[in-house]
């Protein structure tokens, strides 16, 4: 089966609505007379500028899968740089054409993603041939004519953006340097990406096949030329696990994914005595259970880059070995999960939230006992730096001062946890003594002491092994130095699944459990065909459905009290006295999370359909594109609890997770809410006059603006991904919407949970860290109540336990 088709582009922009500053125009090239639809993307985005065009033929034929291309890139000195083209607009799970000056001509290369890690190679059928090139000090350009680029297939990494929709989304990225020479890894791109949406049907020229003709000194184009594109090298077999031998052993209860929910629920399963297994598939990350990755000035400390809250946003510029490899978003796969690299925002749930989406036994008067002992062990603080003094507070200070002119009331959050309605705040966060803790710092450093808790880093889970509903353990995928074989569980025992919304949905899938559809790609993947749990055995749910994330608008302005700290630079060179600070009290600007978070800020918005949709605010000191100004602040806008739209998570053929439909402005009041907030911070930032908008510019209508960023992950996602194995009482297995019953056990299983973030059944005000650790809290009771003795036959969810 062809699993992945490429989400329906159309539905995610309103061409109509384009600003006109991001219209393509009409453009002729001179040294060709080719005539390209053309995009261009200027300095203030990517040093040098960047162009890149396209002409398509006159109707579509065939299999409709080329074009001719035309990209001008910058050149850097000693003639250095590369300028990339996303056939599928993101990065991961799309072919990548990377183009670059080598001396006086053009090089090419096809390289393709599954995560956000390096690209390697493309083994696909894409064809290229230049037609003309042209290499200067400043820029290059290429026109050439690509062929099988819109339909690819990496291994069983399949997708497409045919050019038949409405709207195509187009990716581009620069580089300041060469591409890597082979056999050498790719370098993150350090000179601007972003994403725009084209419309196919206005690169229509009736004269292609003559260009092509002419280029291609008249030889006719065919859909499949003659000696054959190069053949996918389709894998033949699966490889096997590397790794060593898992010791035997069985378990009371096996955790699969040691995140912001597998920590706790390990640590409270322990807690009462049963054997636990907790199954990590990434290496340690803070420096006390282990950890290595770090700067130069962190070598003889026990700190990693984990460890210090100044270095949390290294993983936007380097993630190799830290990012999920097998996943088209950014996600930890480390020890700790999203808790090891996030900015260790905290917050008190807010008791509304509860209320309004989650079911029976999970309301807000439900989780004020697990909400009171995640507290305890992790207060928080709005103050991370030992010295008690809250460093480069002008960003804070300018917006409050409009915040408080407007009527907003300055709040303690974690106090008041119910006054998120024209409020603000300096955020808390989960440090402790200068350092990241969270749920590493506390449950999991009560759960290593139990001689009864057992740790695994370094070993990927592959499937639950069952029989019928009924888990007997997990086949282990091994690692670097991990292990490979089986964990067995003993008799009555139970395994929770709690590796993230994209971890946890990919096991389940392995399992055999989800949509048949998904079902059938792993069936049909080379890696796990021949060994996949009988069709006879599959749990028919609609895991990787209802998913959702925080809504992202960036917003710019810029104040000259603010400054920009270079917490970037930090990593490789800080400023010495705030080094020092750091190392010898734990005290300094790099006590506190990159980069200059603050205020957080909210309110609802009340909509025609009578949902009031929560807003919050997160402000950082850092201009987005395309401002640039180091006096700027972005204003991250998320819309939160009762957003309407949802998504959907798909595998494909490779085994990679990626996002088939985005969660993201499908409802019109979901849209209303984003554009009348927006509205009302103009008119709180009217109170200062020293602030200037950046962006949206001034003279572009809030609606244009919002309306002409694509409704993609890659332009529009927060990454606090939710909801993709549901929590209710309407059994999925009976054409319901829910994946679990409400003690977390999945429907049709008798012993086998999920805990995480997959579970929340709609969206929440804030970051969601606390929300799932208080969520596990909560699960961990259910499931000990549950019991782990033998179960009597037939006691399943989907029959019994309501
Ligand atoms: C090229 O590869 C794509 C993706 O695997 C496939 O759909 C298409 O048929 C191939 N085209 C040719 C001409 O082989
Ligand atoms: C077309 O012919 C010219 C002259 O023979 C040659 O230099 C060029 O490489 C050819 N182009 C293609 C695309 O085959
Ligand atoms: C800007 O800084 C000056 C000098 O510290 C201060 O008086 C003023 O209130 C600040 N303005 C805002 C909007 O924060
Ligand atoms: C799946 O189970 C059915 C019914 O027991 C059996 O007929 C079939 O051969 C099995 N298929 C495989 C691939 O084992
Ligand atoms: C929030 O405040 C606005 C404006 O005062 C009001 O219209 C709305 O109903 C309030 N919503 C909630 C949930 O308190
Ligand atoms: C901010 O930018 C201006 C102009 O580019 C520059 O002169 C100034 O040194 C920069 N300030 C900081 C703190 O980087
Ligand atoms: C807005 O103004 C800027 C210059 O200030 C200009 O470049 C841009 O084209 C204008 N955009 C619109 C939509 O008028």
């Amino acid at each position: 089966m062809k699993g992945s088709t490429f989400f329906k582009t159309a539905s995610l922009l309103s061409p109509l609505l384009f600003s006109s500053a991001q219209a393509q125009e009409s453009f002729t090239h001179a040294g060709t007379g080719i005539t390209f639809l053309r995009q261009q993307v200027d300095e203030s985005q990517t040093t040098g500028g960047y162009e890149f065009g396209y002409a398509l033929p006159g109707t579509p034929t065939g299999s409709n899968d080329e074009y001719i291309g035309y990209i001008r890139g910058a050149v850097h000195s000693g003639g250095k740089g590369w300028s990339g083209v996303s056939h599928g607009g993101g990065m991961p799970n799309s072919l990548l054409l990377v183009a670059y000056p080598n001396g006086d001509s053009v090089g090419t290369r096809f390289v393709f993603a599954g995560g956000y890690v390096a690209p390697n190679d493309y083994t696909g059928n894409a064809t290229l041939t230049q037609f003309a090139h042209t290499v200067t000090d400043t820029y290059f350009e290429v026109i050439y004519r690509c062929q099988w680029c819109w339909i690819w297939n990496q291994n069983g990494a399949t997708g497409q953006q045919l050019p038949t929709e409405e709207v195509q989304v187009i990716g581009w990225a620069q580089h300041m340097d060469s591409p890597p020479s082979a056999g050498q890894s790719w370098r993150l791109h350090n000179n601007g990406q972003s994403q725009f949406g084209i419309q196919p049907a206005n690169a229509r020229k009736t004269e292609y096949d003559d260009w092509v003709a002419k280029y291609t000194n008249g030889t006719t184009p065919t859909p499949t030329p003659s000696d054959g594109p190069t053949p996918t090298p389709t894998p033949t077999a699966p490889t096997s696990c590397v790794g060593t031998p898992a010791p035997t052993g069985s378990y009371d209860y096996i955790v699969v994914g040691a995140g912001a929910a597998g920590i706790p629920v390990a640590d409270k399963l322990s807690e009462s005595g049963k054997s636990v297994l907790l199954i990590e598939k990434g290496p340690p990350s803070l420096g006390r259970f282990g950890g290595t990755m770090k700067p130069d000035w962190l070598e003889g400390t026990d700190l990693t880059r984990f460890d210090v809250p100044g270095l949390c946003n290294q993983i936007w510029v380097d993630s190799a070995g830290v990012a999920c490899s097998d996943i088209d978003q950014m996600a930890g796969c480390v020890l700790g999960g999203g808790a090891a690299v996030n900015a260790a925002l905290w917050w008190n749930p807010t008791p509304h939230d509860w209320d309004y989406s989650w079911p029976t036994g999970w309301r807000a008067a439900d989780m004020k006992a697990a909400t009171d002992r995640t507290f305890k062990r992790i207060p928080g603080t709005q103050v991370p730096s030992m010295d008690g003094i809250r460093y480069k507070p002008e960003g804070f200070n300018v917006l409050a001062t409009a915040l408080r002119a407007d009527g907003w009331k300055e709040i303690s959050p974690n106090e008041v946890p119910d006054q998120k309605n024209r409020t603000f705040a300096d955020p808390p966060y989960m440090y402790e003594n200068g350092q990241r803790q969270g749920p590493l710092g506390s449950y999991l450093v009560t759960a290593m002491e139990r001689k009864n808790f057992k740790l695994w880093m370094n070993t990927a889970v592959r499937r639950i092994i069952r029989d019928g509903g009924k888990a007997t353990g997990v086949e282990l995928d091994g690692g670097d130095g991990g292990y490979c074989g089986t964990a067995d569980l003993n008799p009555g025992g139970r395994v929770i699944v709690s590796a993230g919304v994209f971890g946890s949905t990919k096991l389940l899938f392995r399992s055999g459990i989800g949509p048949k559809d998904q079902l059938q790609t792993v069936q049909n993947s080379v890696q796990d065909g021949p060994s996949f749990i009988n069709e006879t055995e599959w749990i028919d749910l609609p895991v990787g459905k209802n998913l959702n994330d925080h809504v992202n608008t960036d917003l710019v302005i810029k104040h000259p009290n603010v400054s920009f700290y270079d917490f970037y630079e930090a990593w490789s060179d800080p400023i010495p006295n705030d080094r020092e600070m750091y190392l010898e009290k734990r005290s300094g600007i790099l006590a506190q999370s990159a980069p200059n978070i603050g205020p957080m800020f909210w309110e609802y918005i009340p909509g025609a359909d009578g949902i009031q949709r929560a807003i919050q605010y997160q402000s950082r000191v850092e201009p987005s594109p395309p401002a640039t100004d180091n006096t700027s602040m972005t204003i991250s806008q998320y819309l939160g609890t009762g957003t309407v739209s949802r998504g959907a998570l798909s595998i494909n053929g490779a085994l990679n997770m990626f996002v088939s439909t985005p969660p993201y402005l499908q409802d019109k009041e979901d849209l209303a809410a984003v554009i009348t907030s927006i509205k009302h911070l103009q008119q709180v930032i009217s109170k200062v006059p020293g602030i200037v908008w950046e962006v949206p510019a001034a003279n572009v209508t809030v609606e244009d603006f919002v309306n002409s960023i694509p409704k993609t992950p890659a332009r529009r996602r927060s990454n606090h991904w939710i909801g993709s194995s549901k929590i209710g009482t309407d059994s999925g297995l009976n054409g319901g919407t829910s994946v679990v019953d409400l003690n977390t056990q999945v429907y049709g299983t008798e012993n086998i949970h999920v805990v995480d973030a997959s579970l929340f059944p709609g969206h929440i005000v804030t970051n969601p860290t606390s929300y799932i650790v208080v969520v596990a809290e909560h699960s961990a009771a259910k499931i000990l109540a549950l019991g782990s003795g033998s179960q009597a036959p037939g006691k399943q969810a989907g029959a019994v336990r309501l």
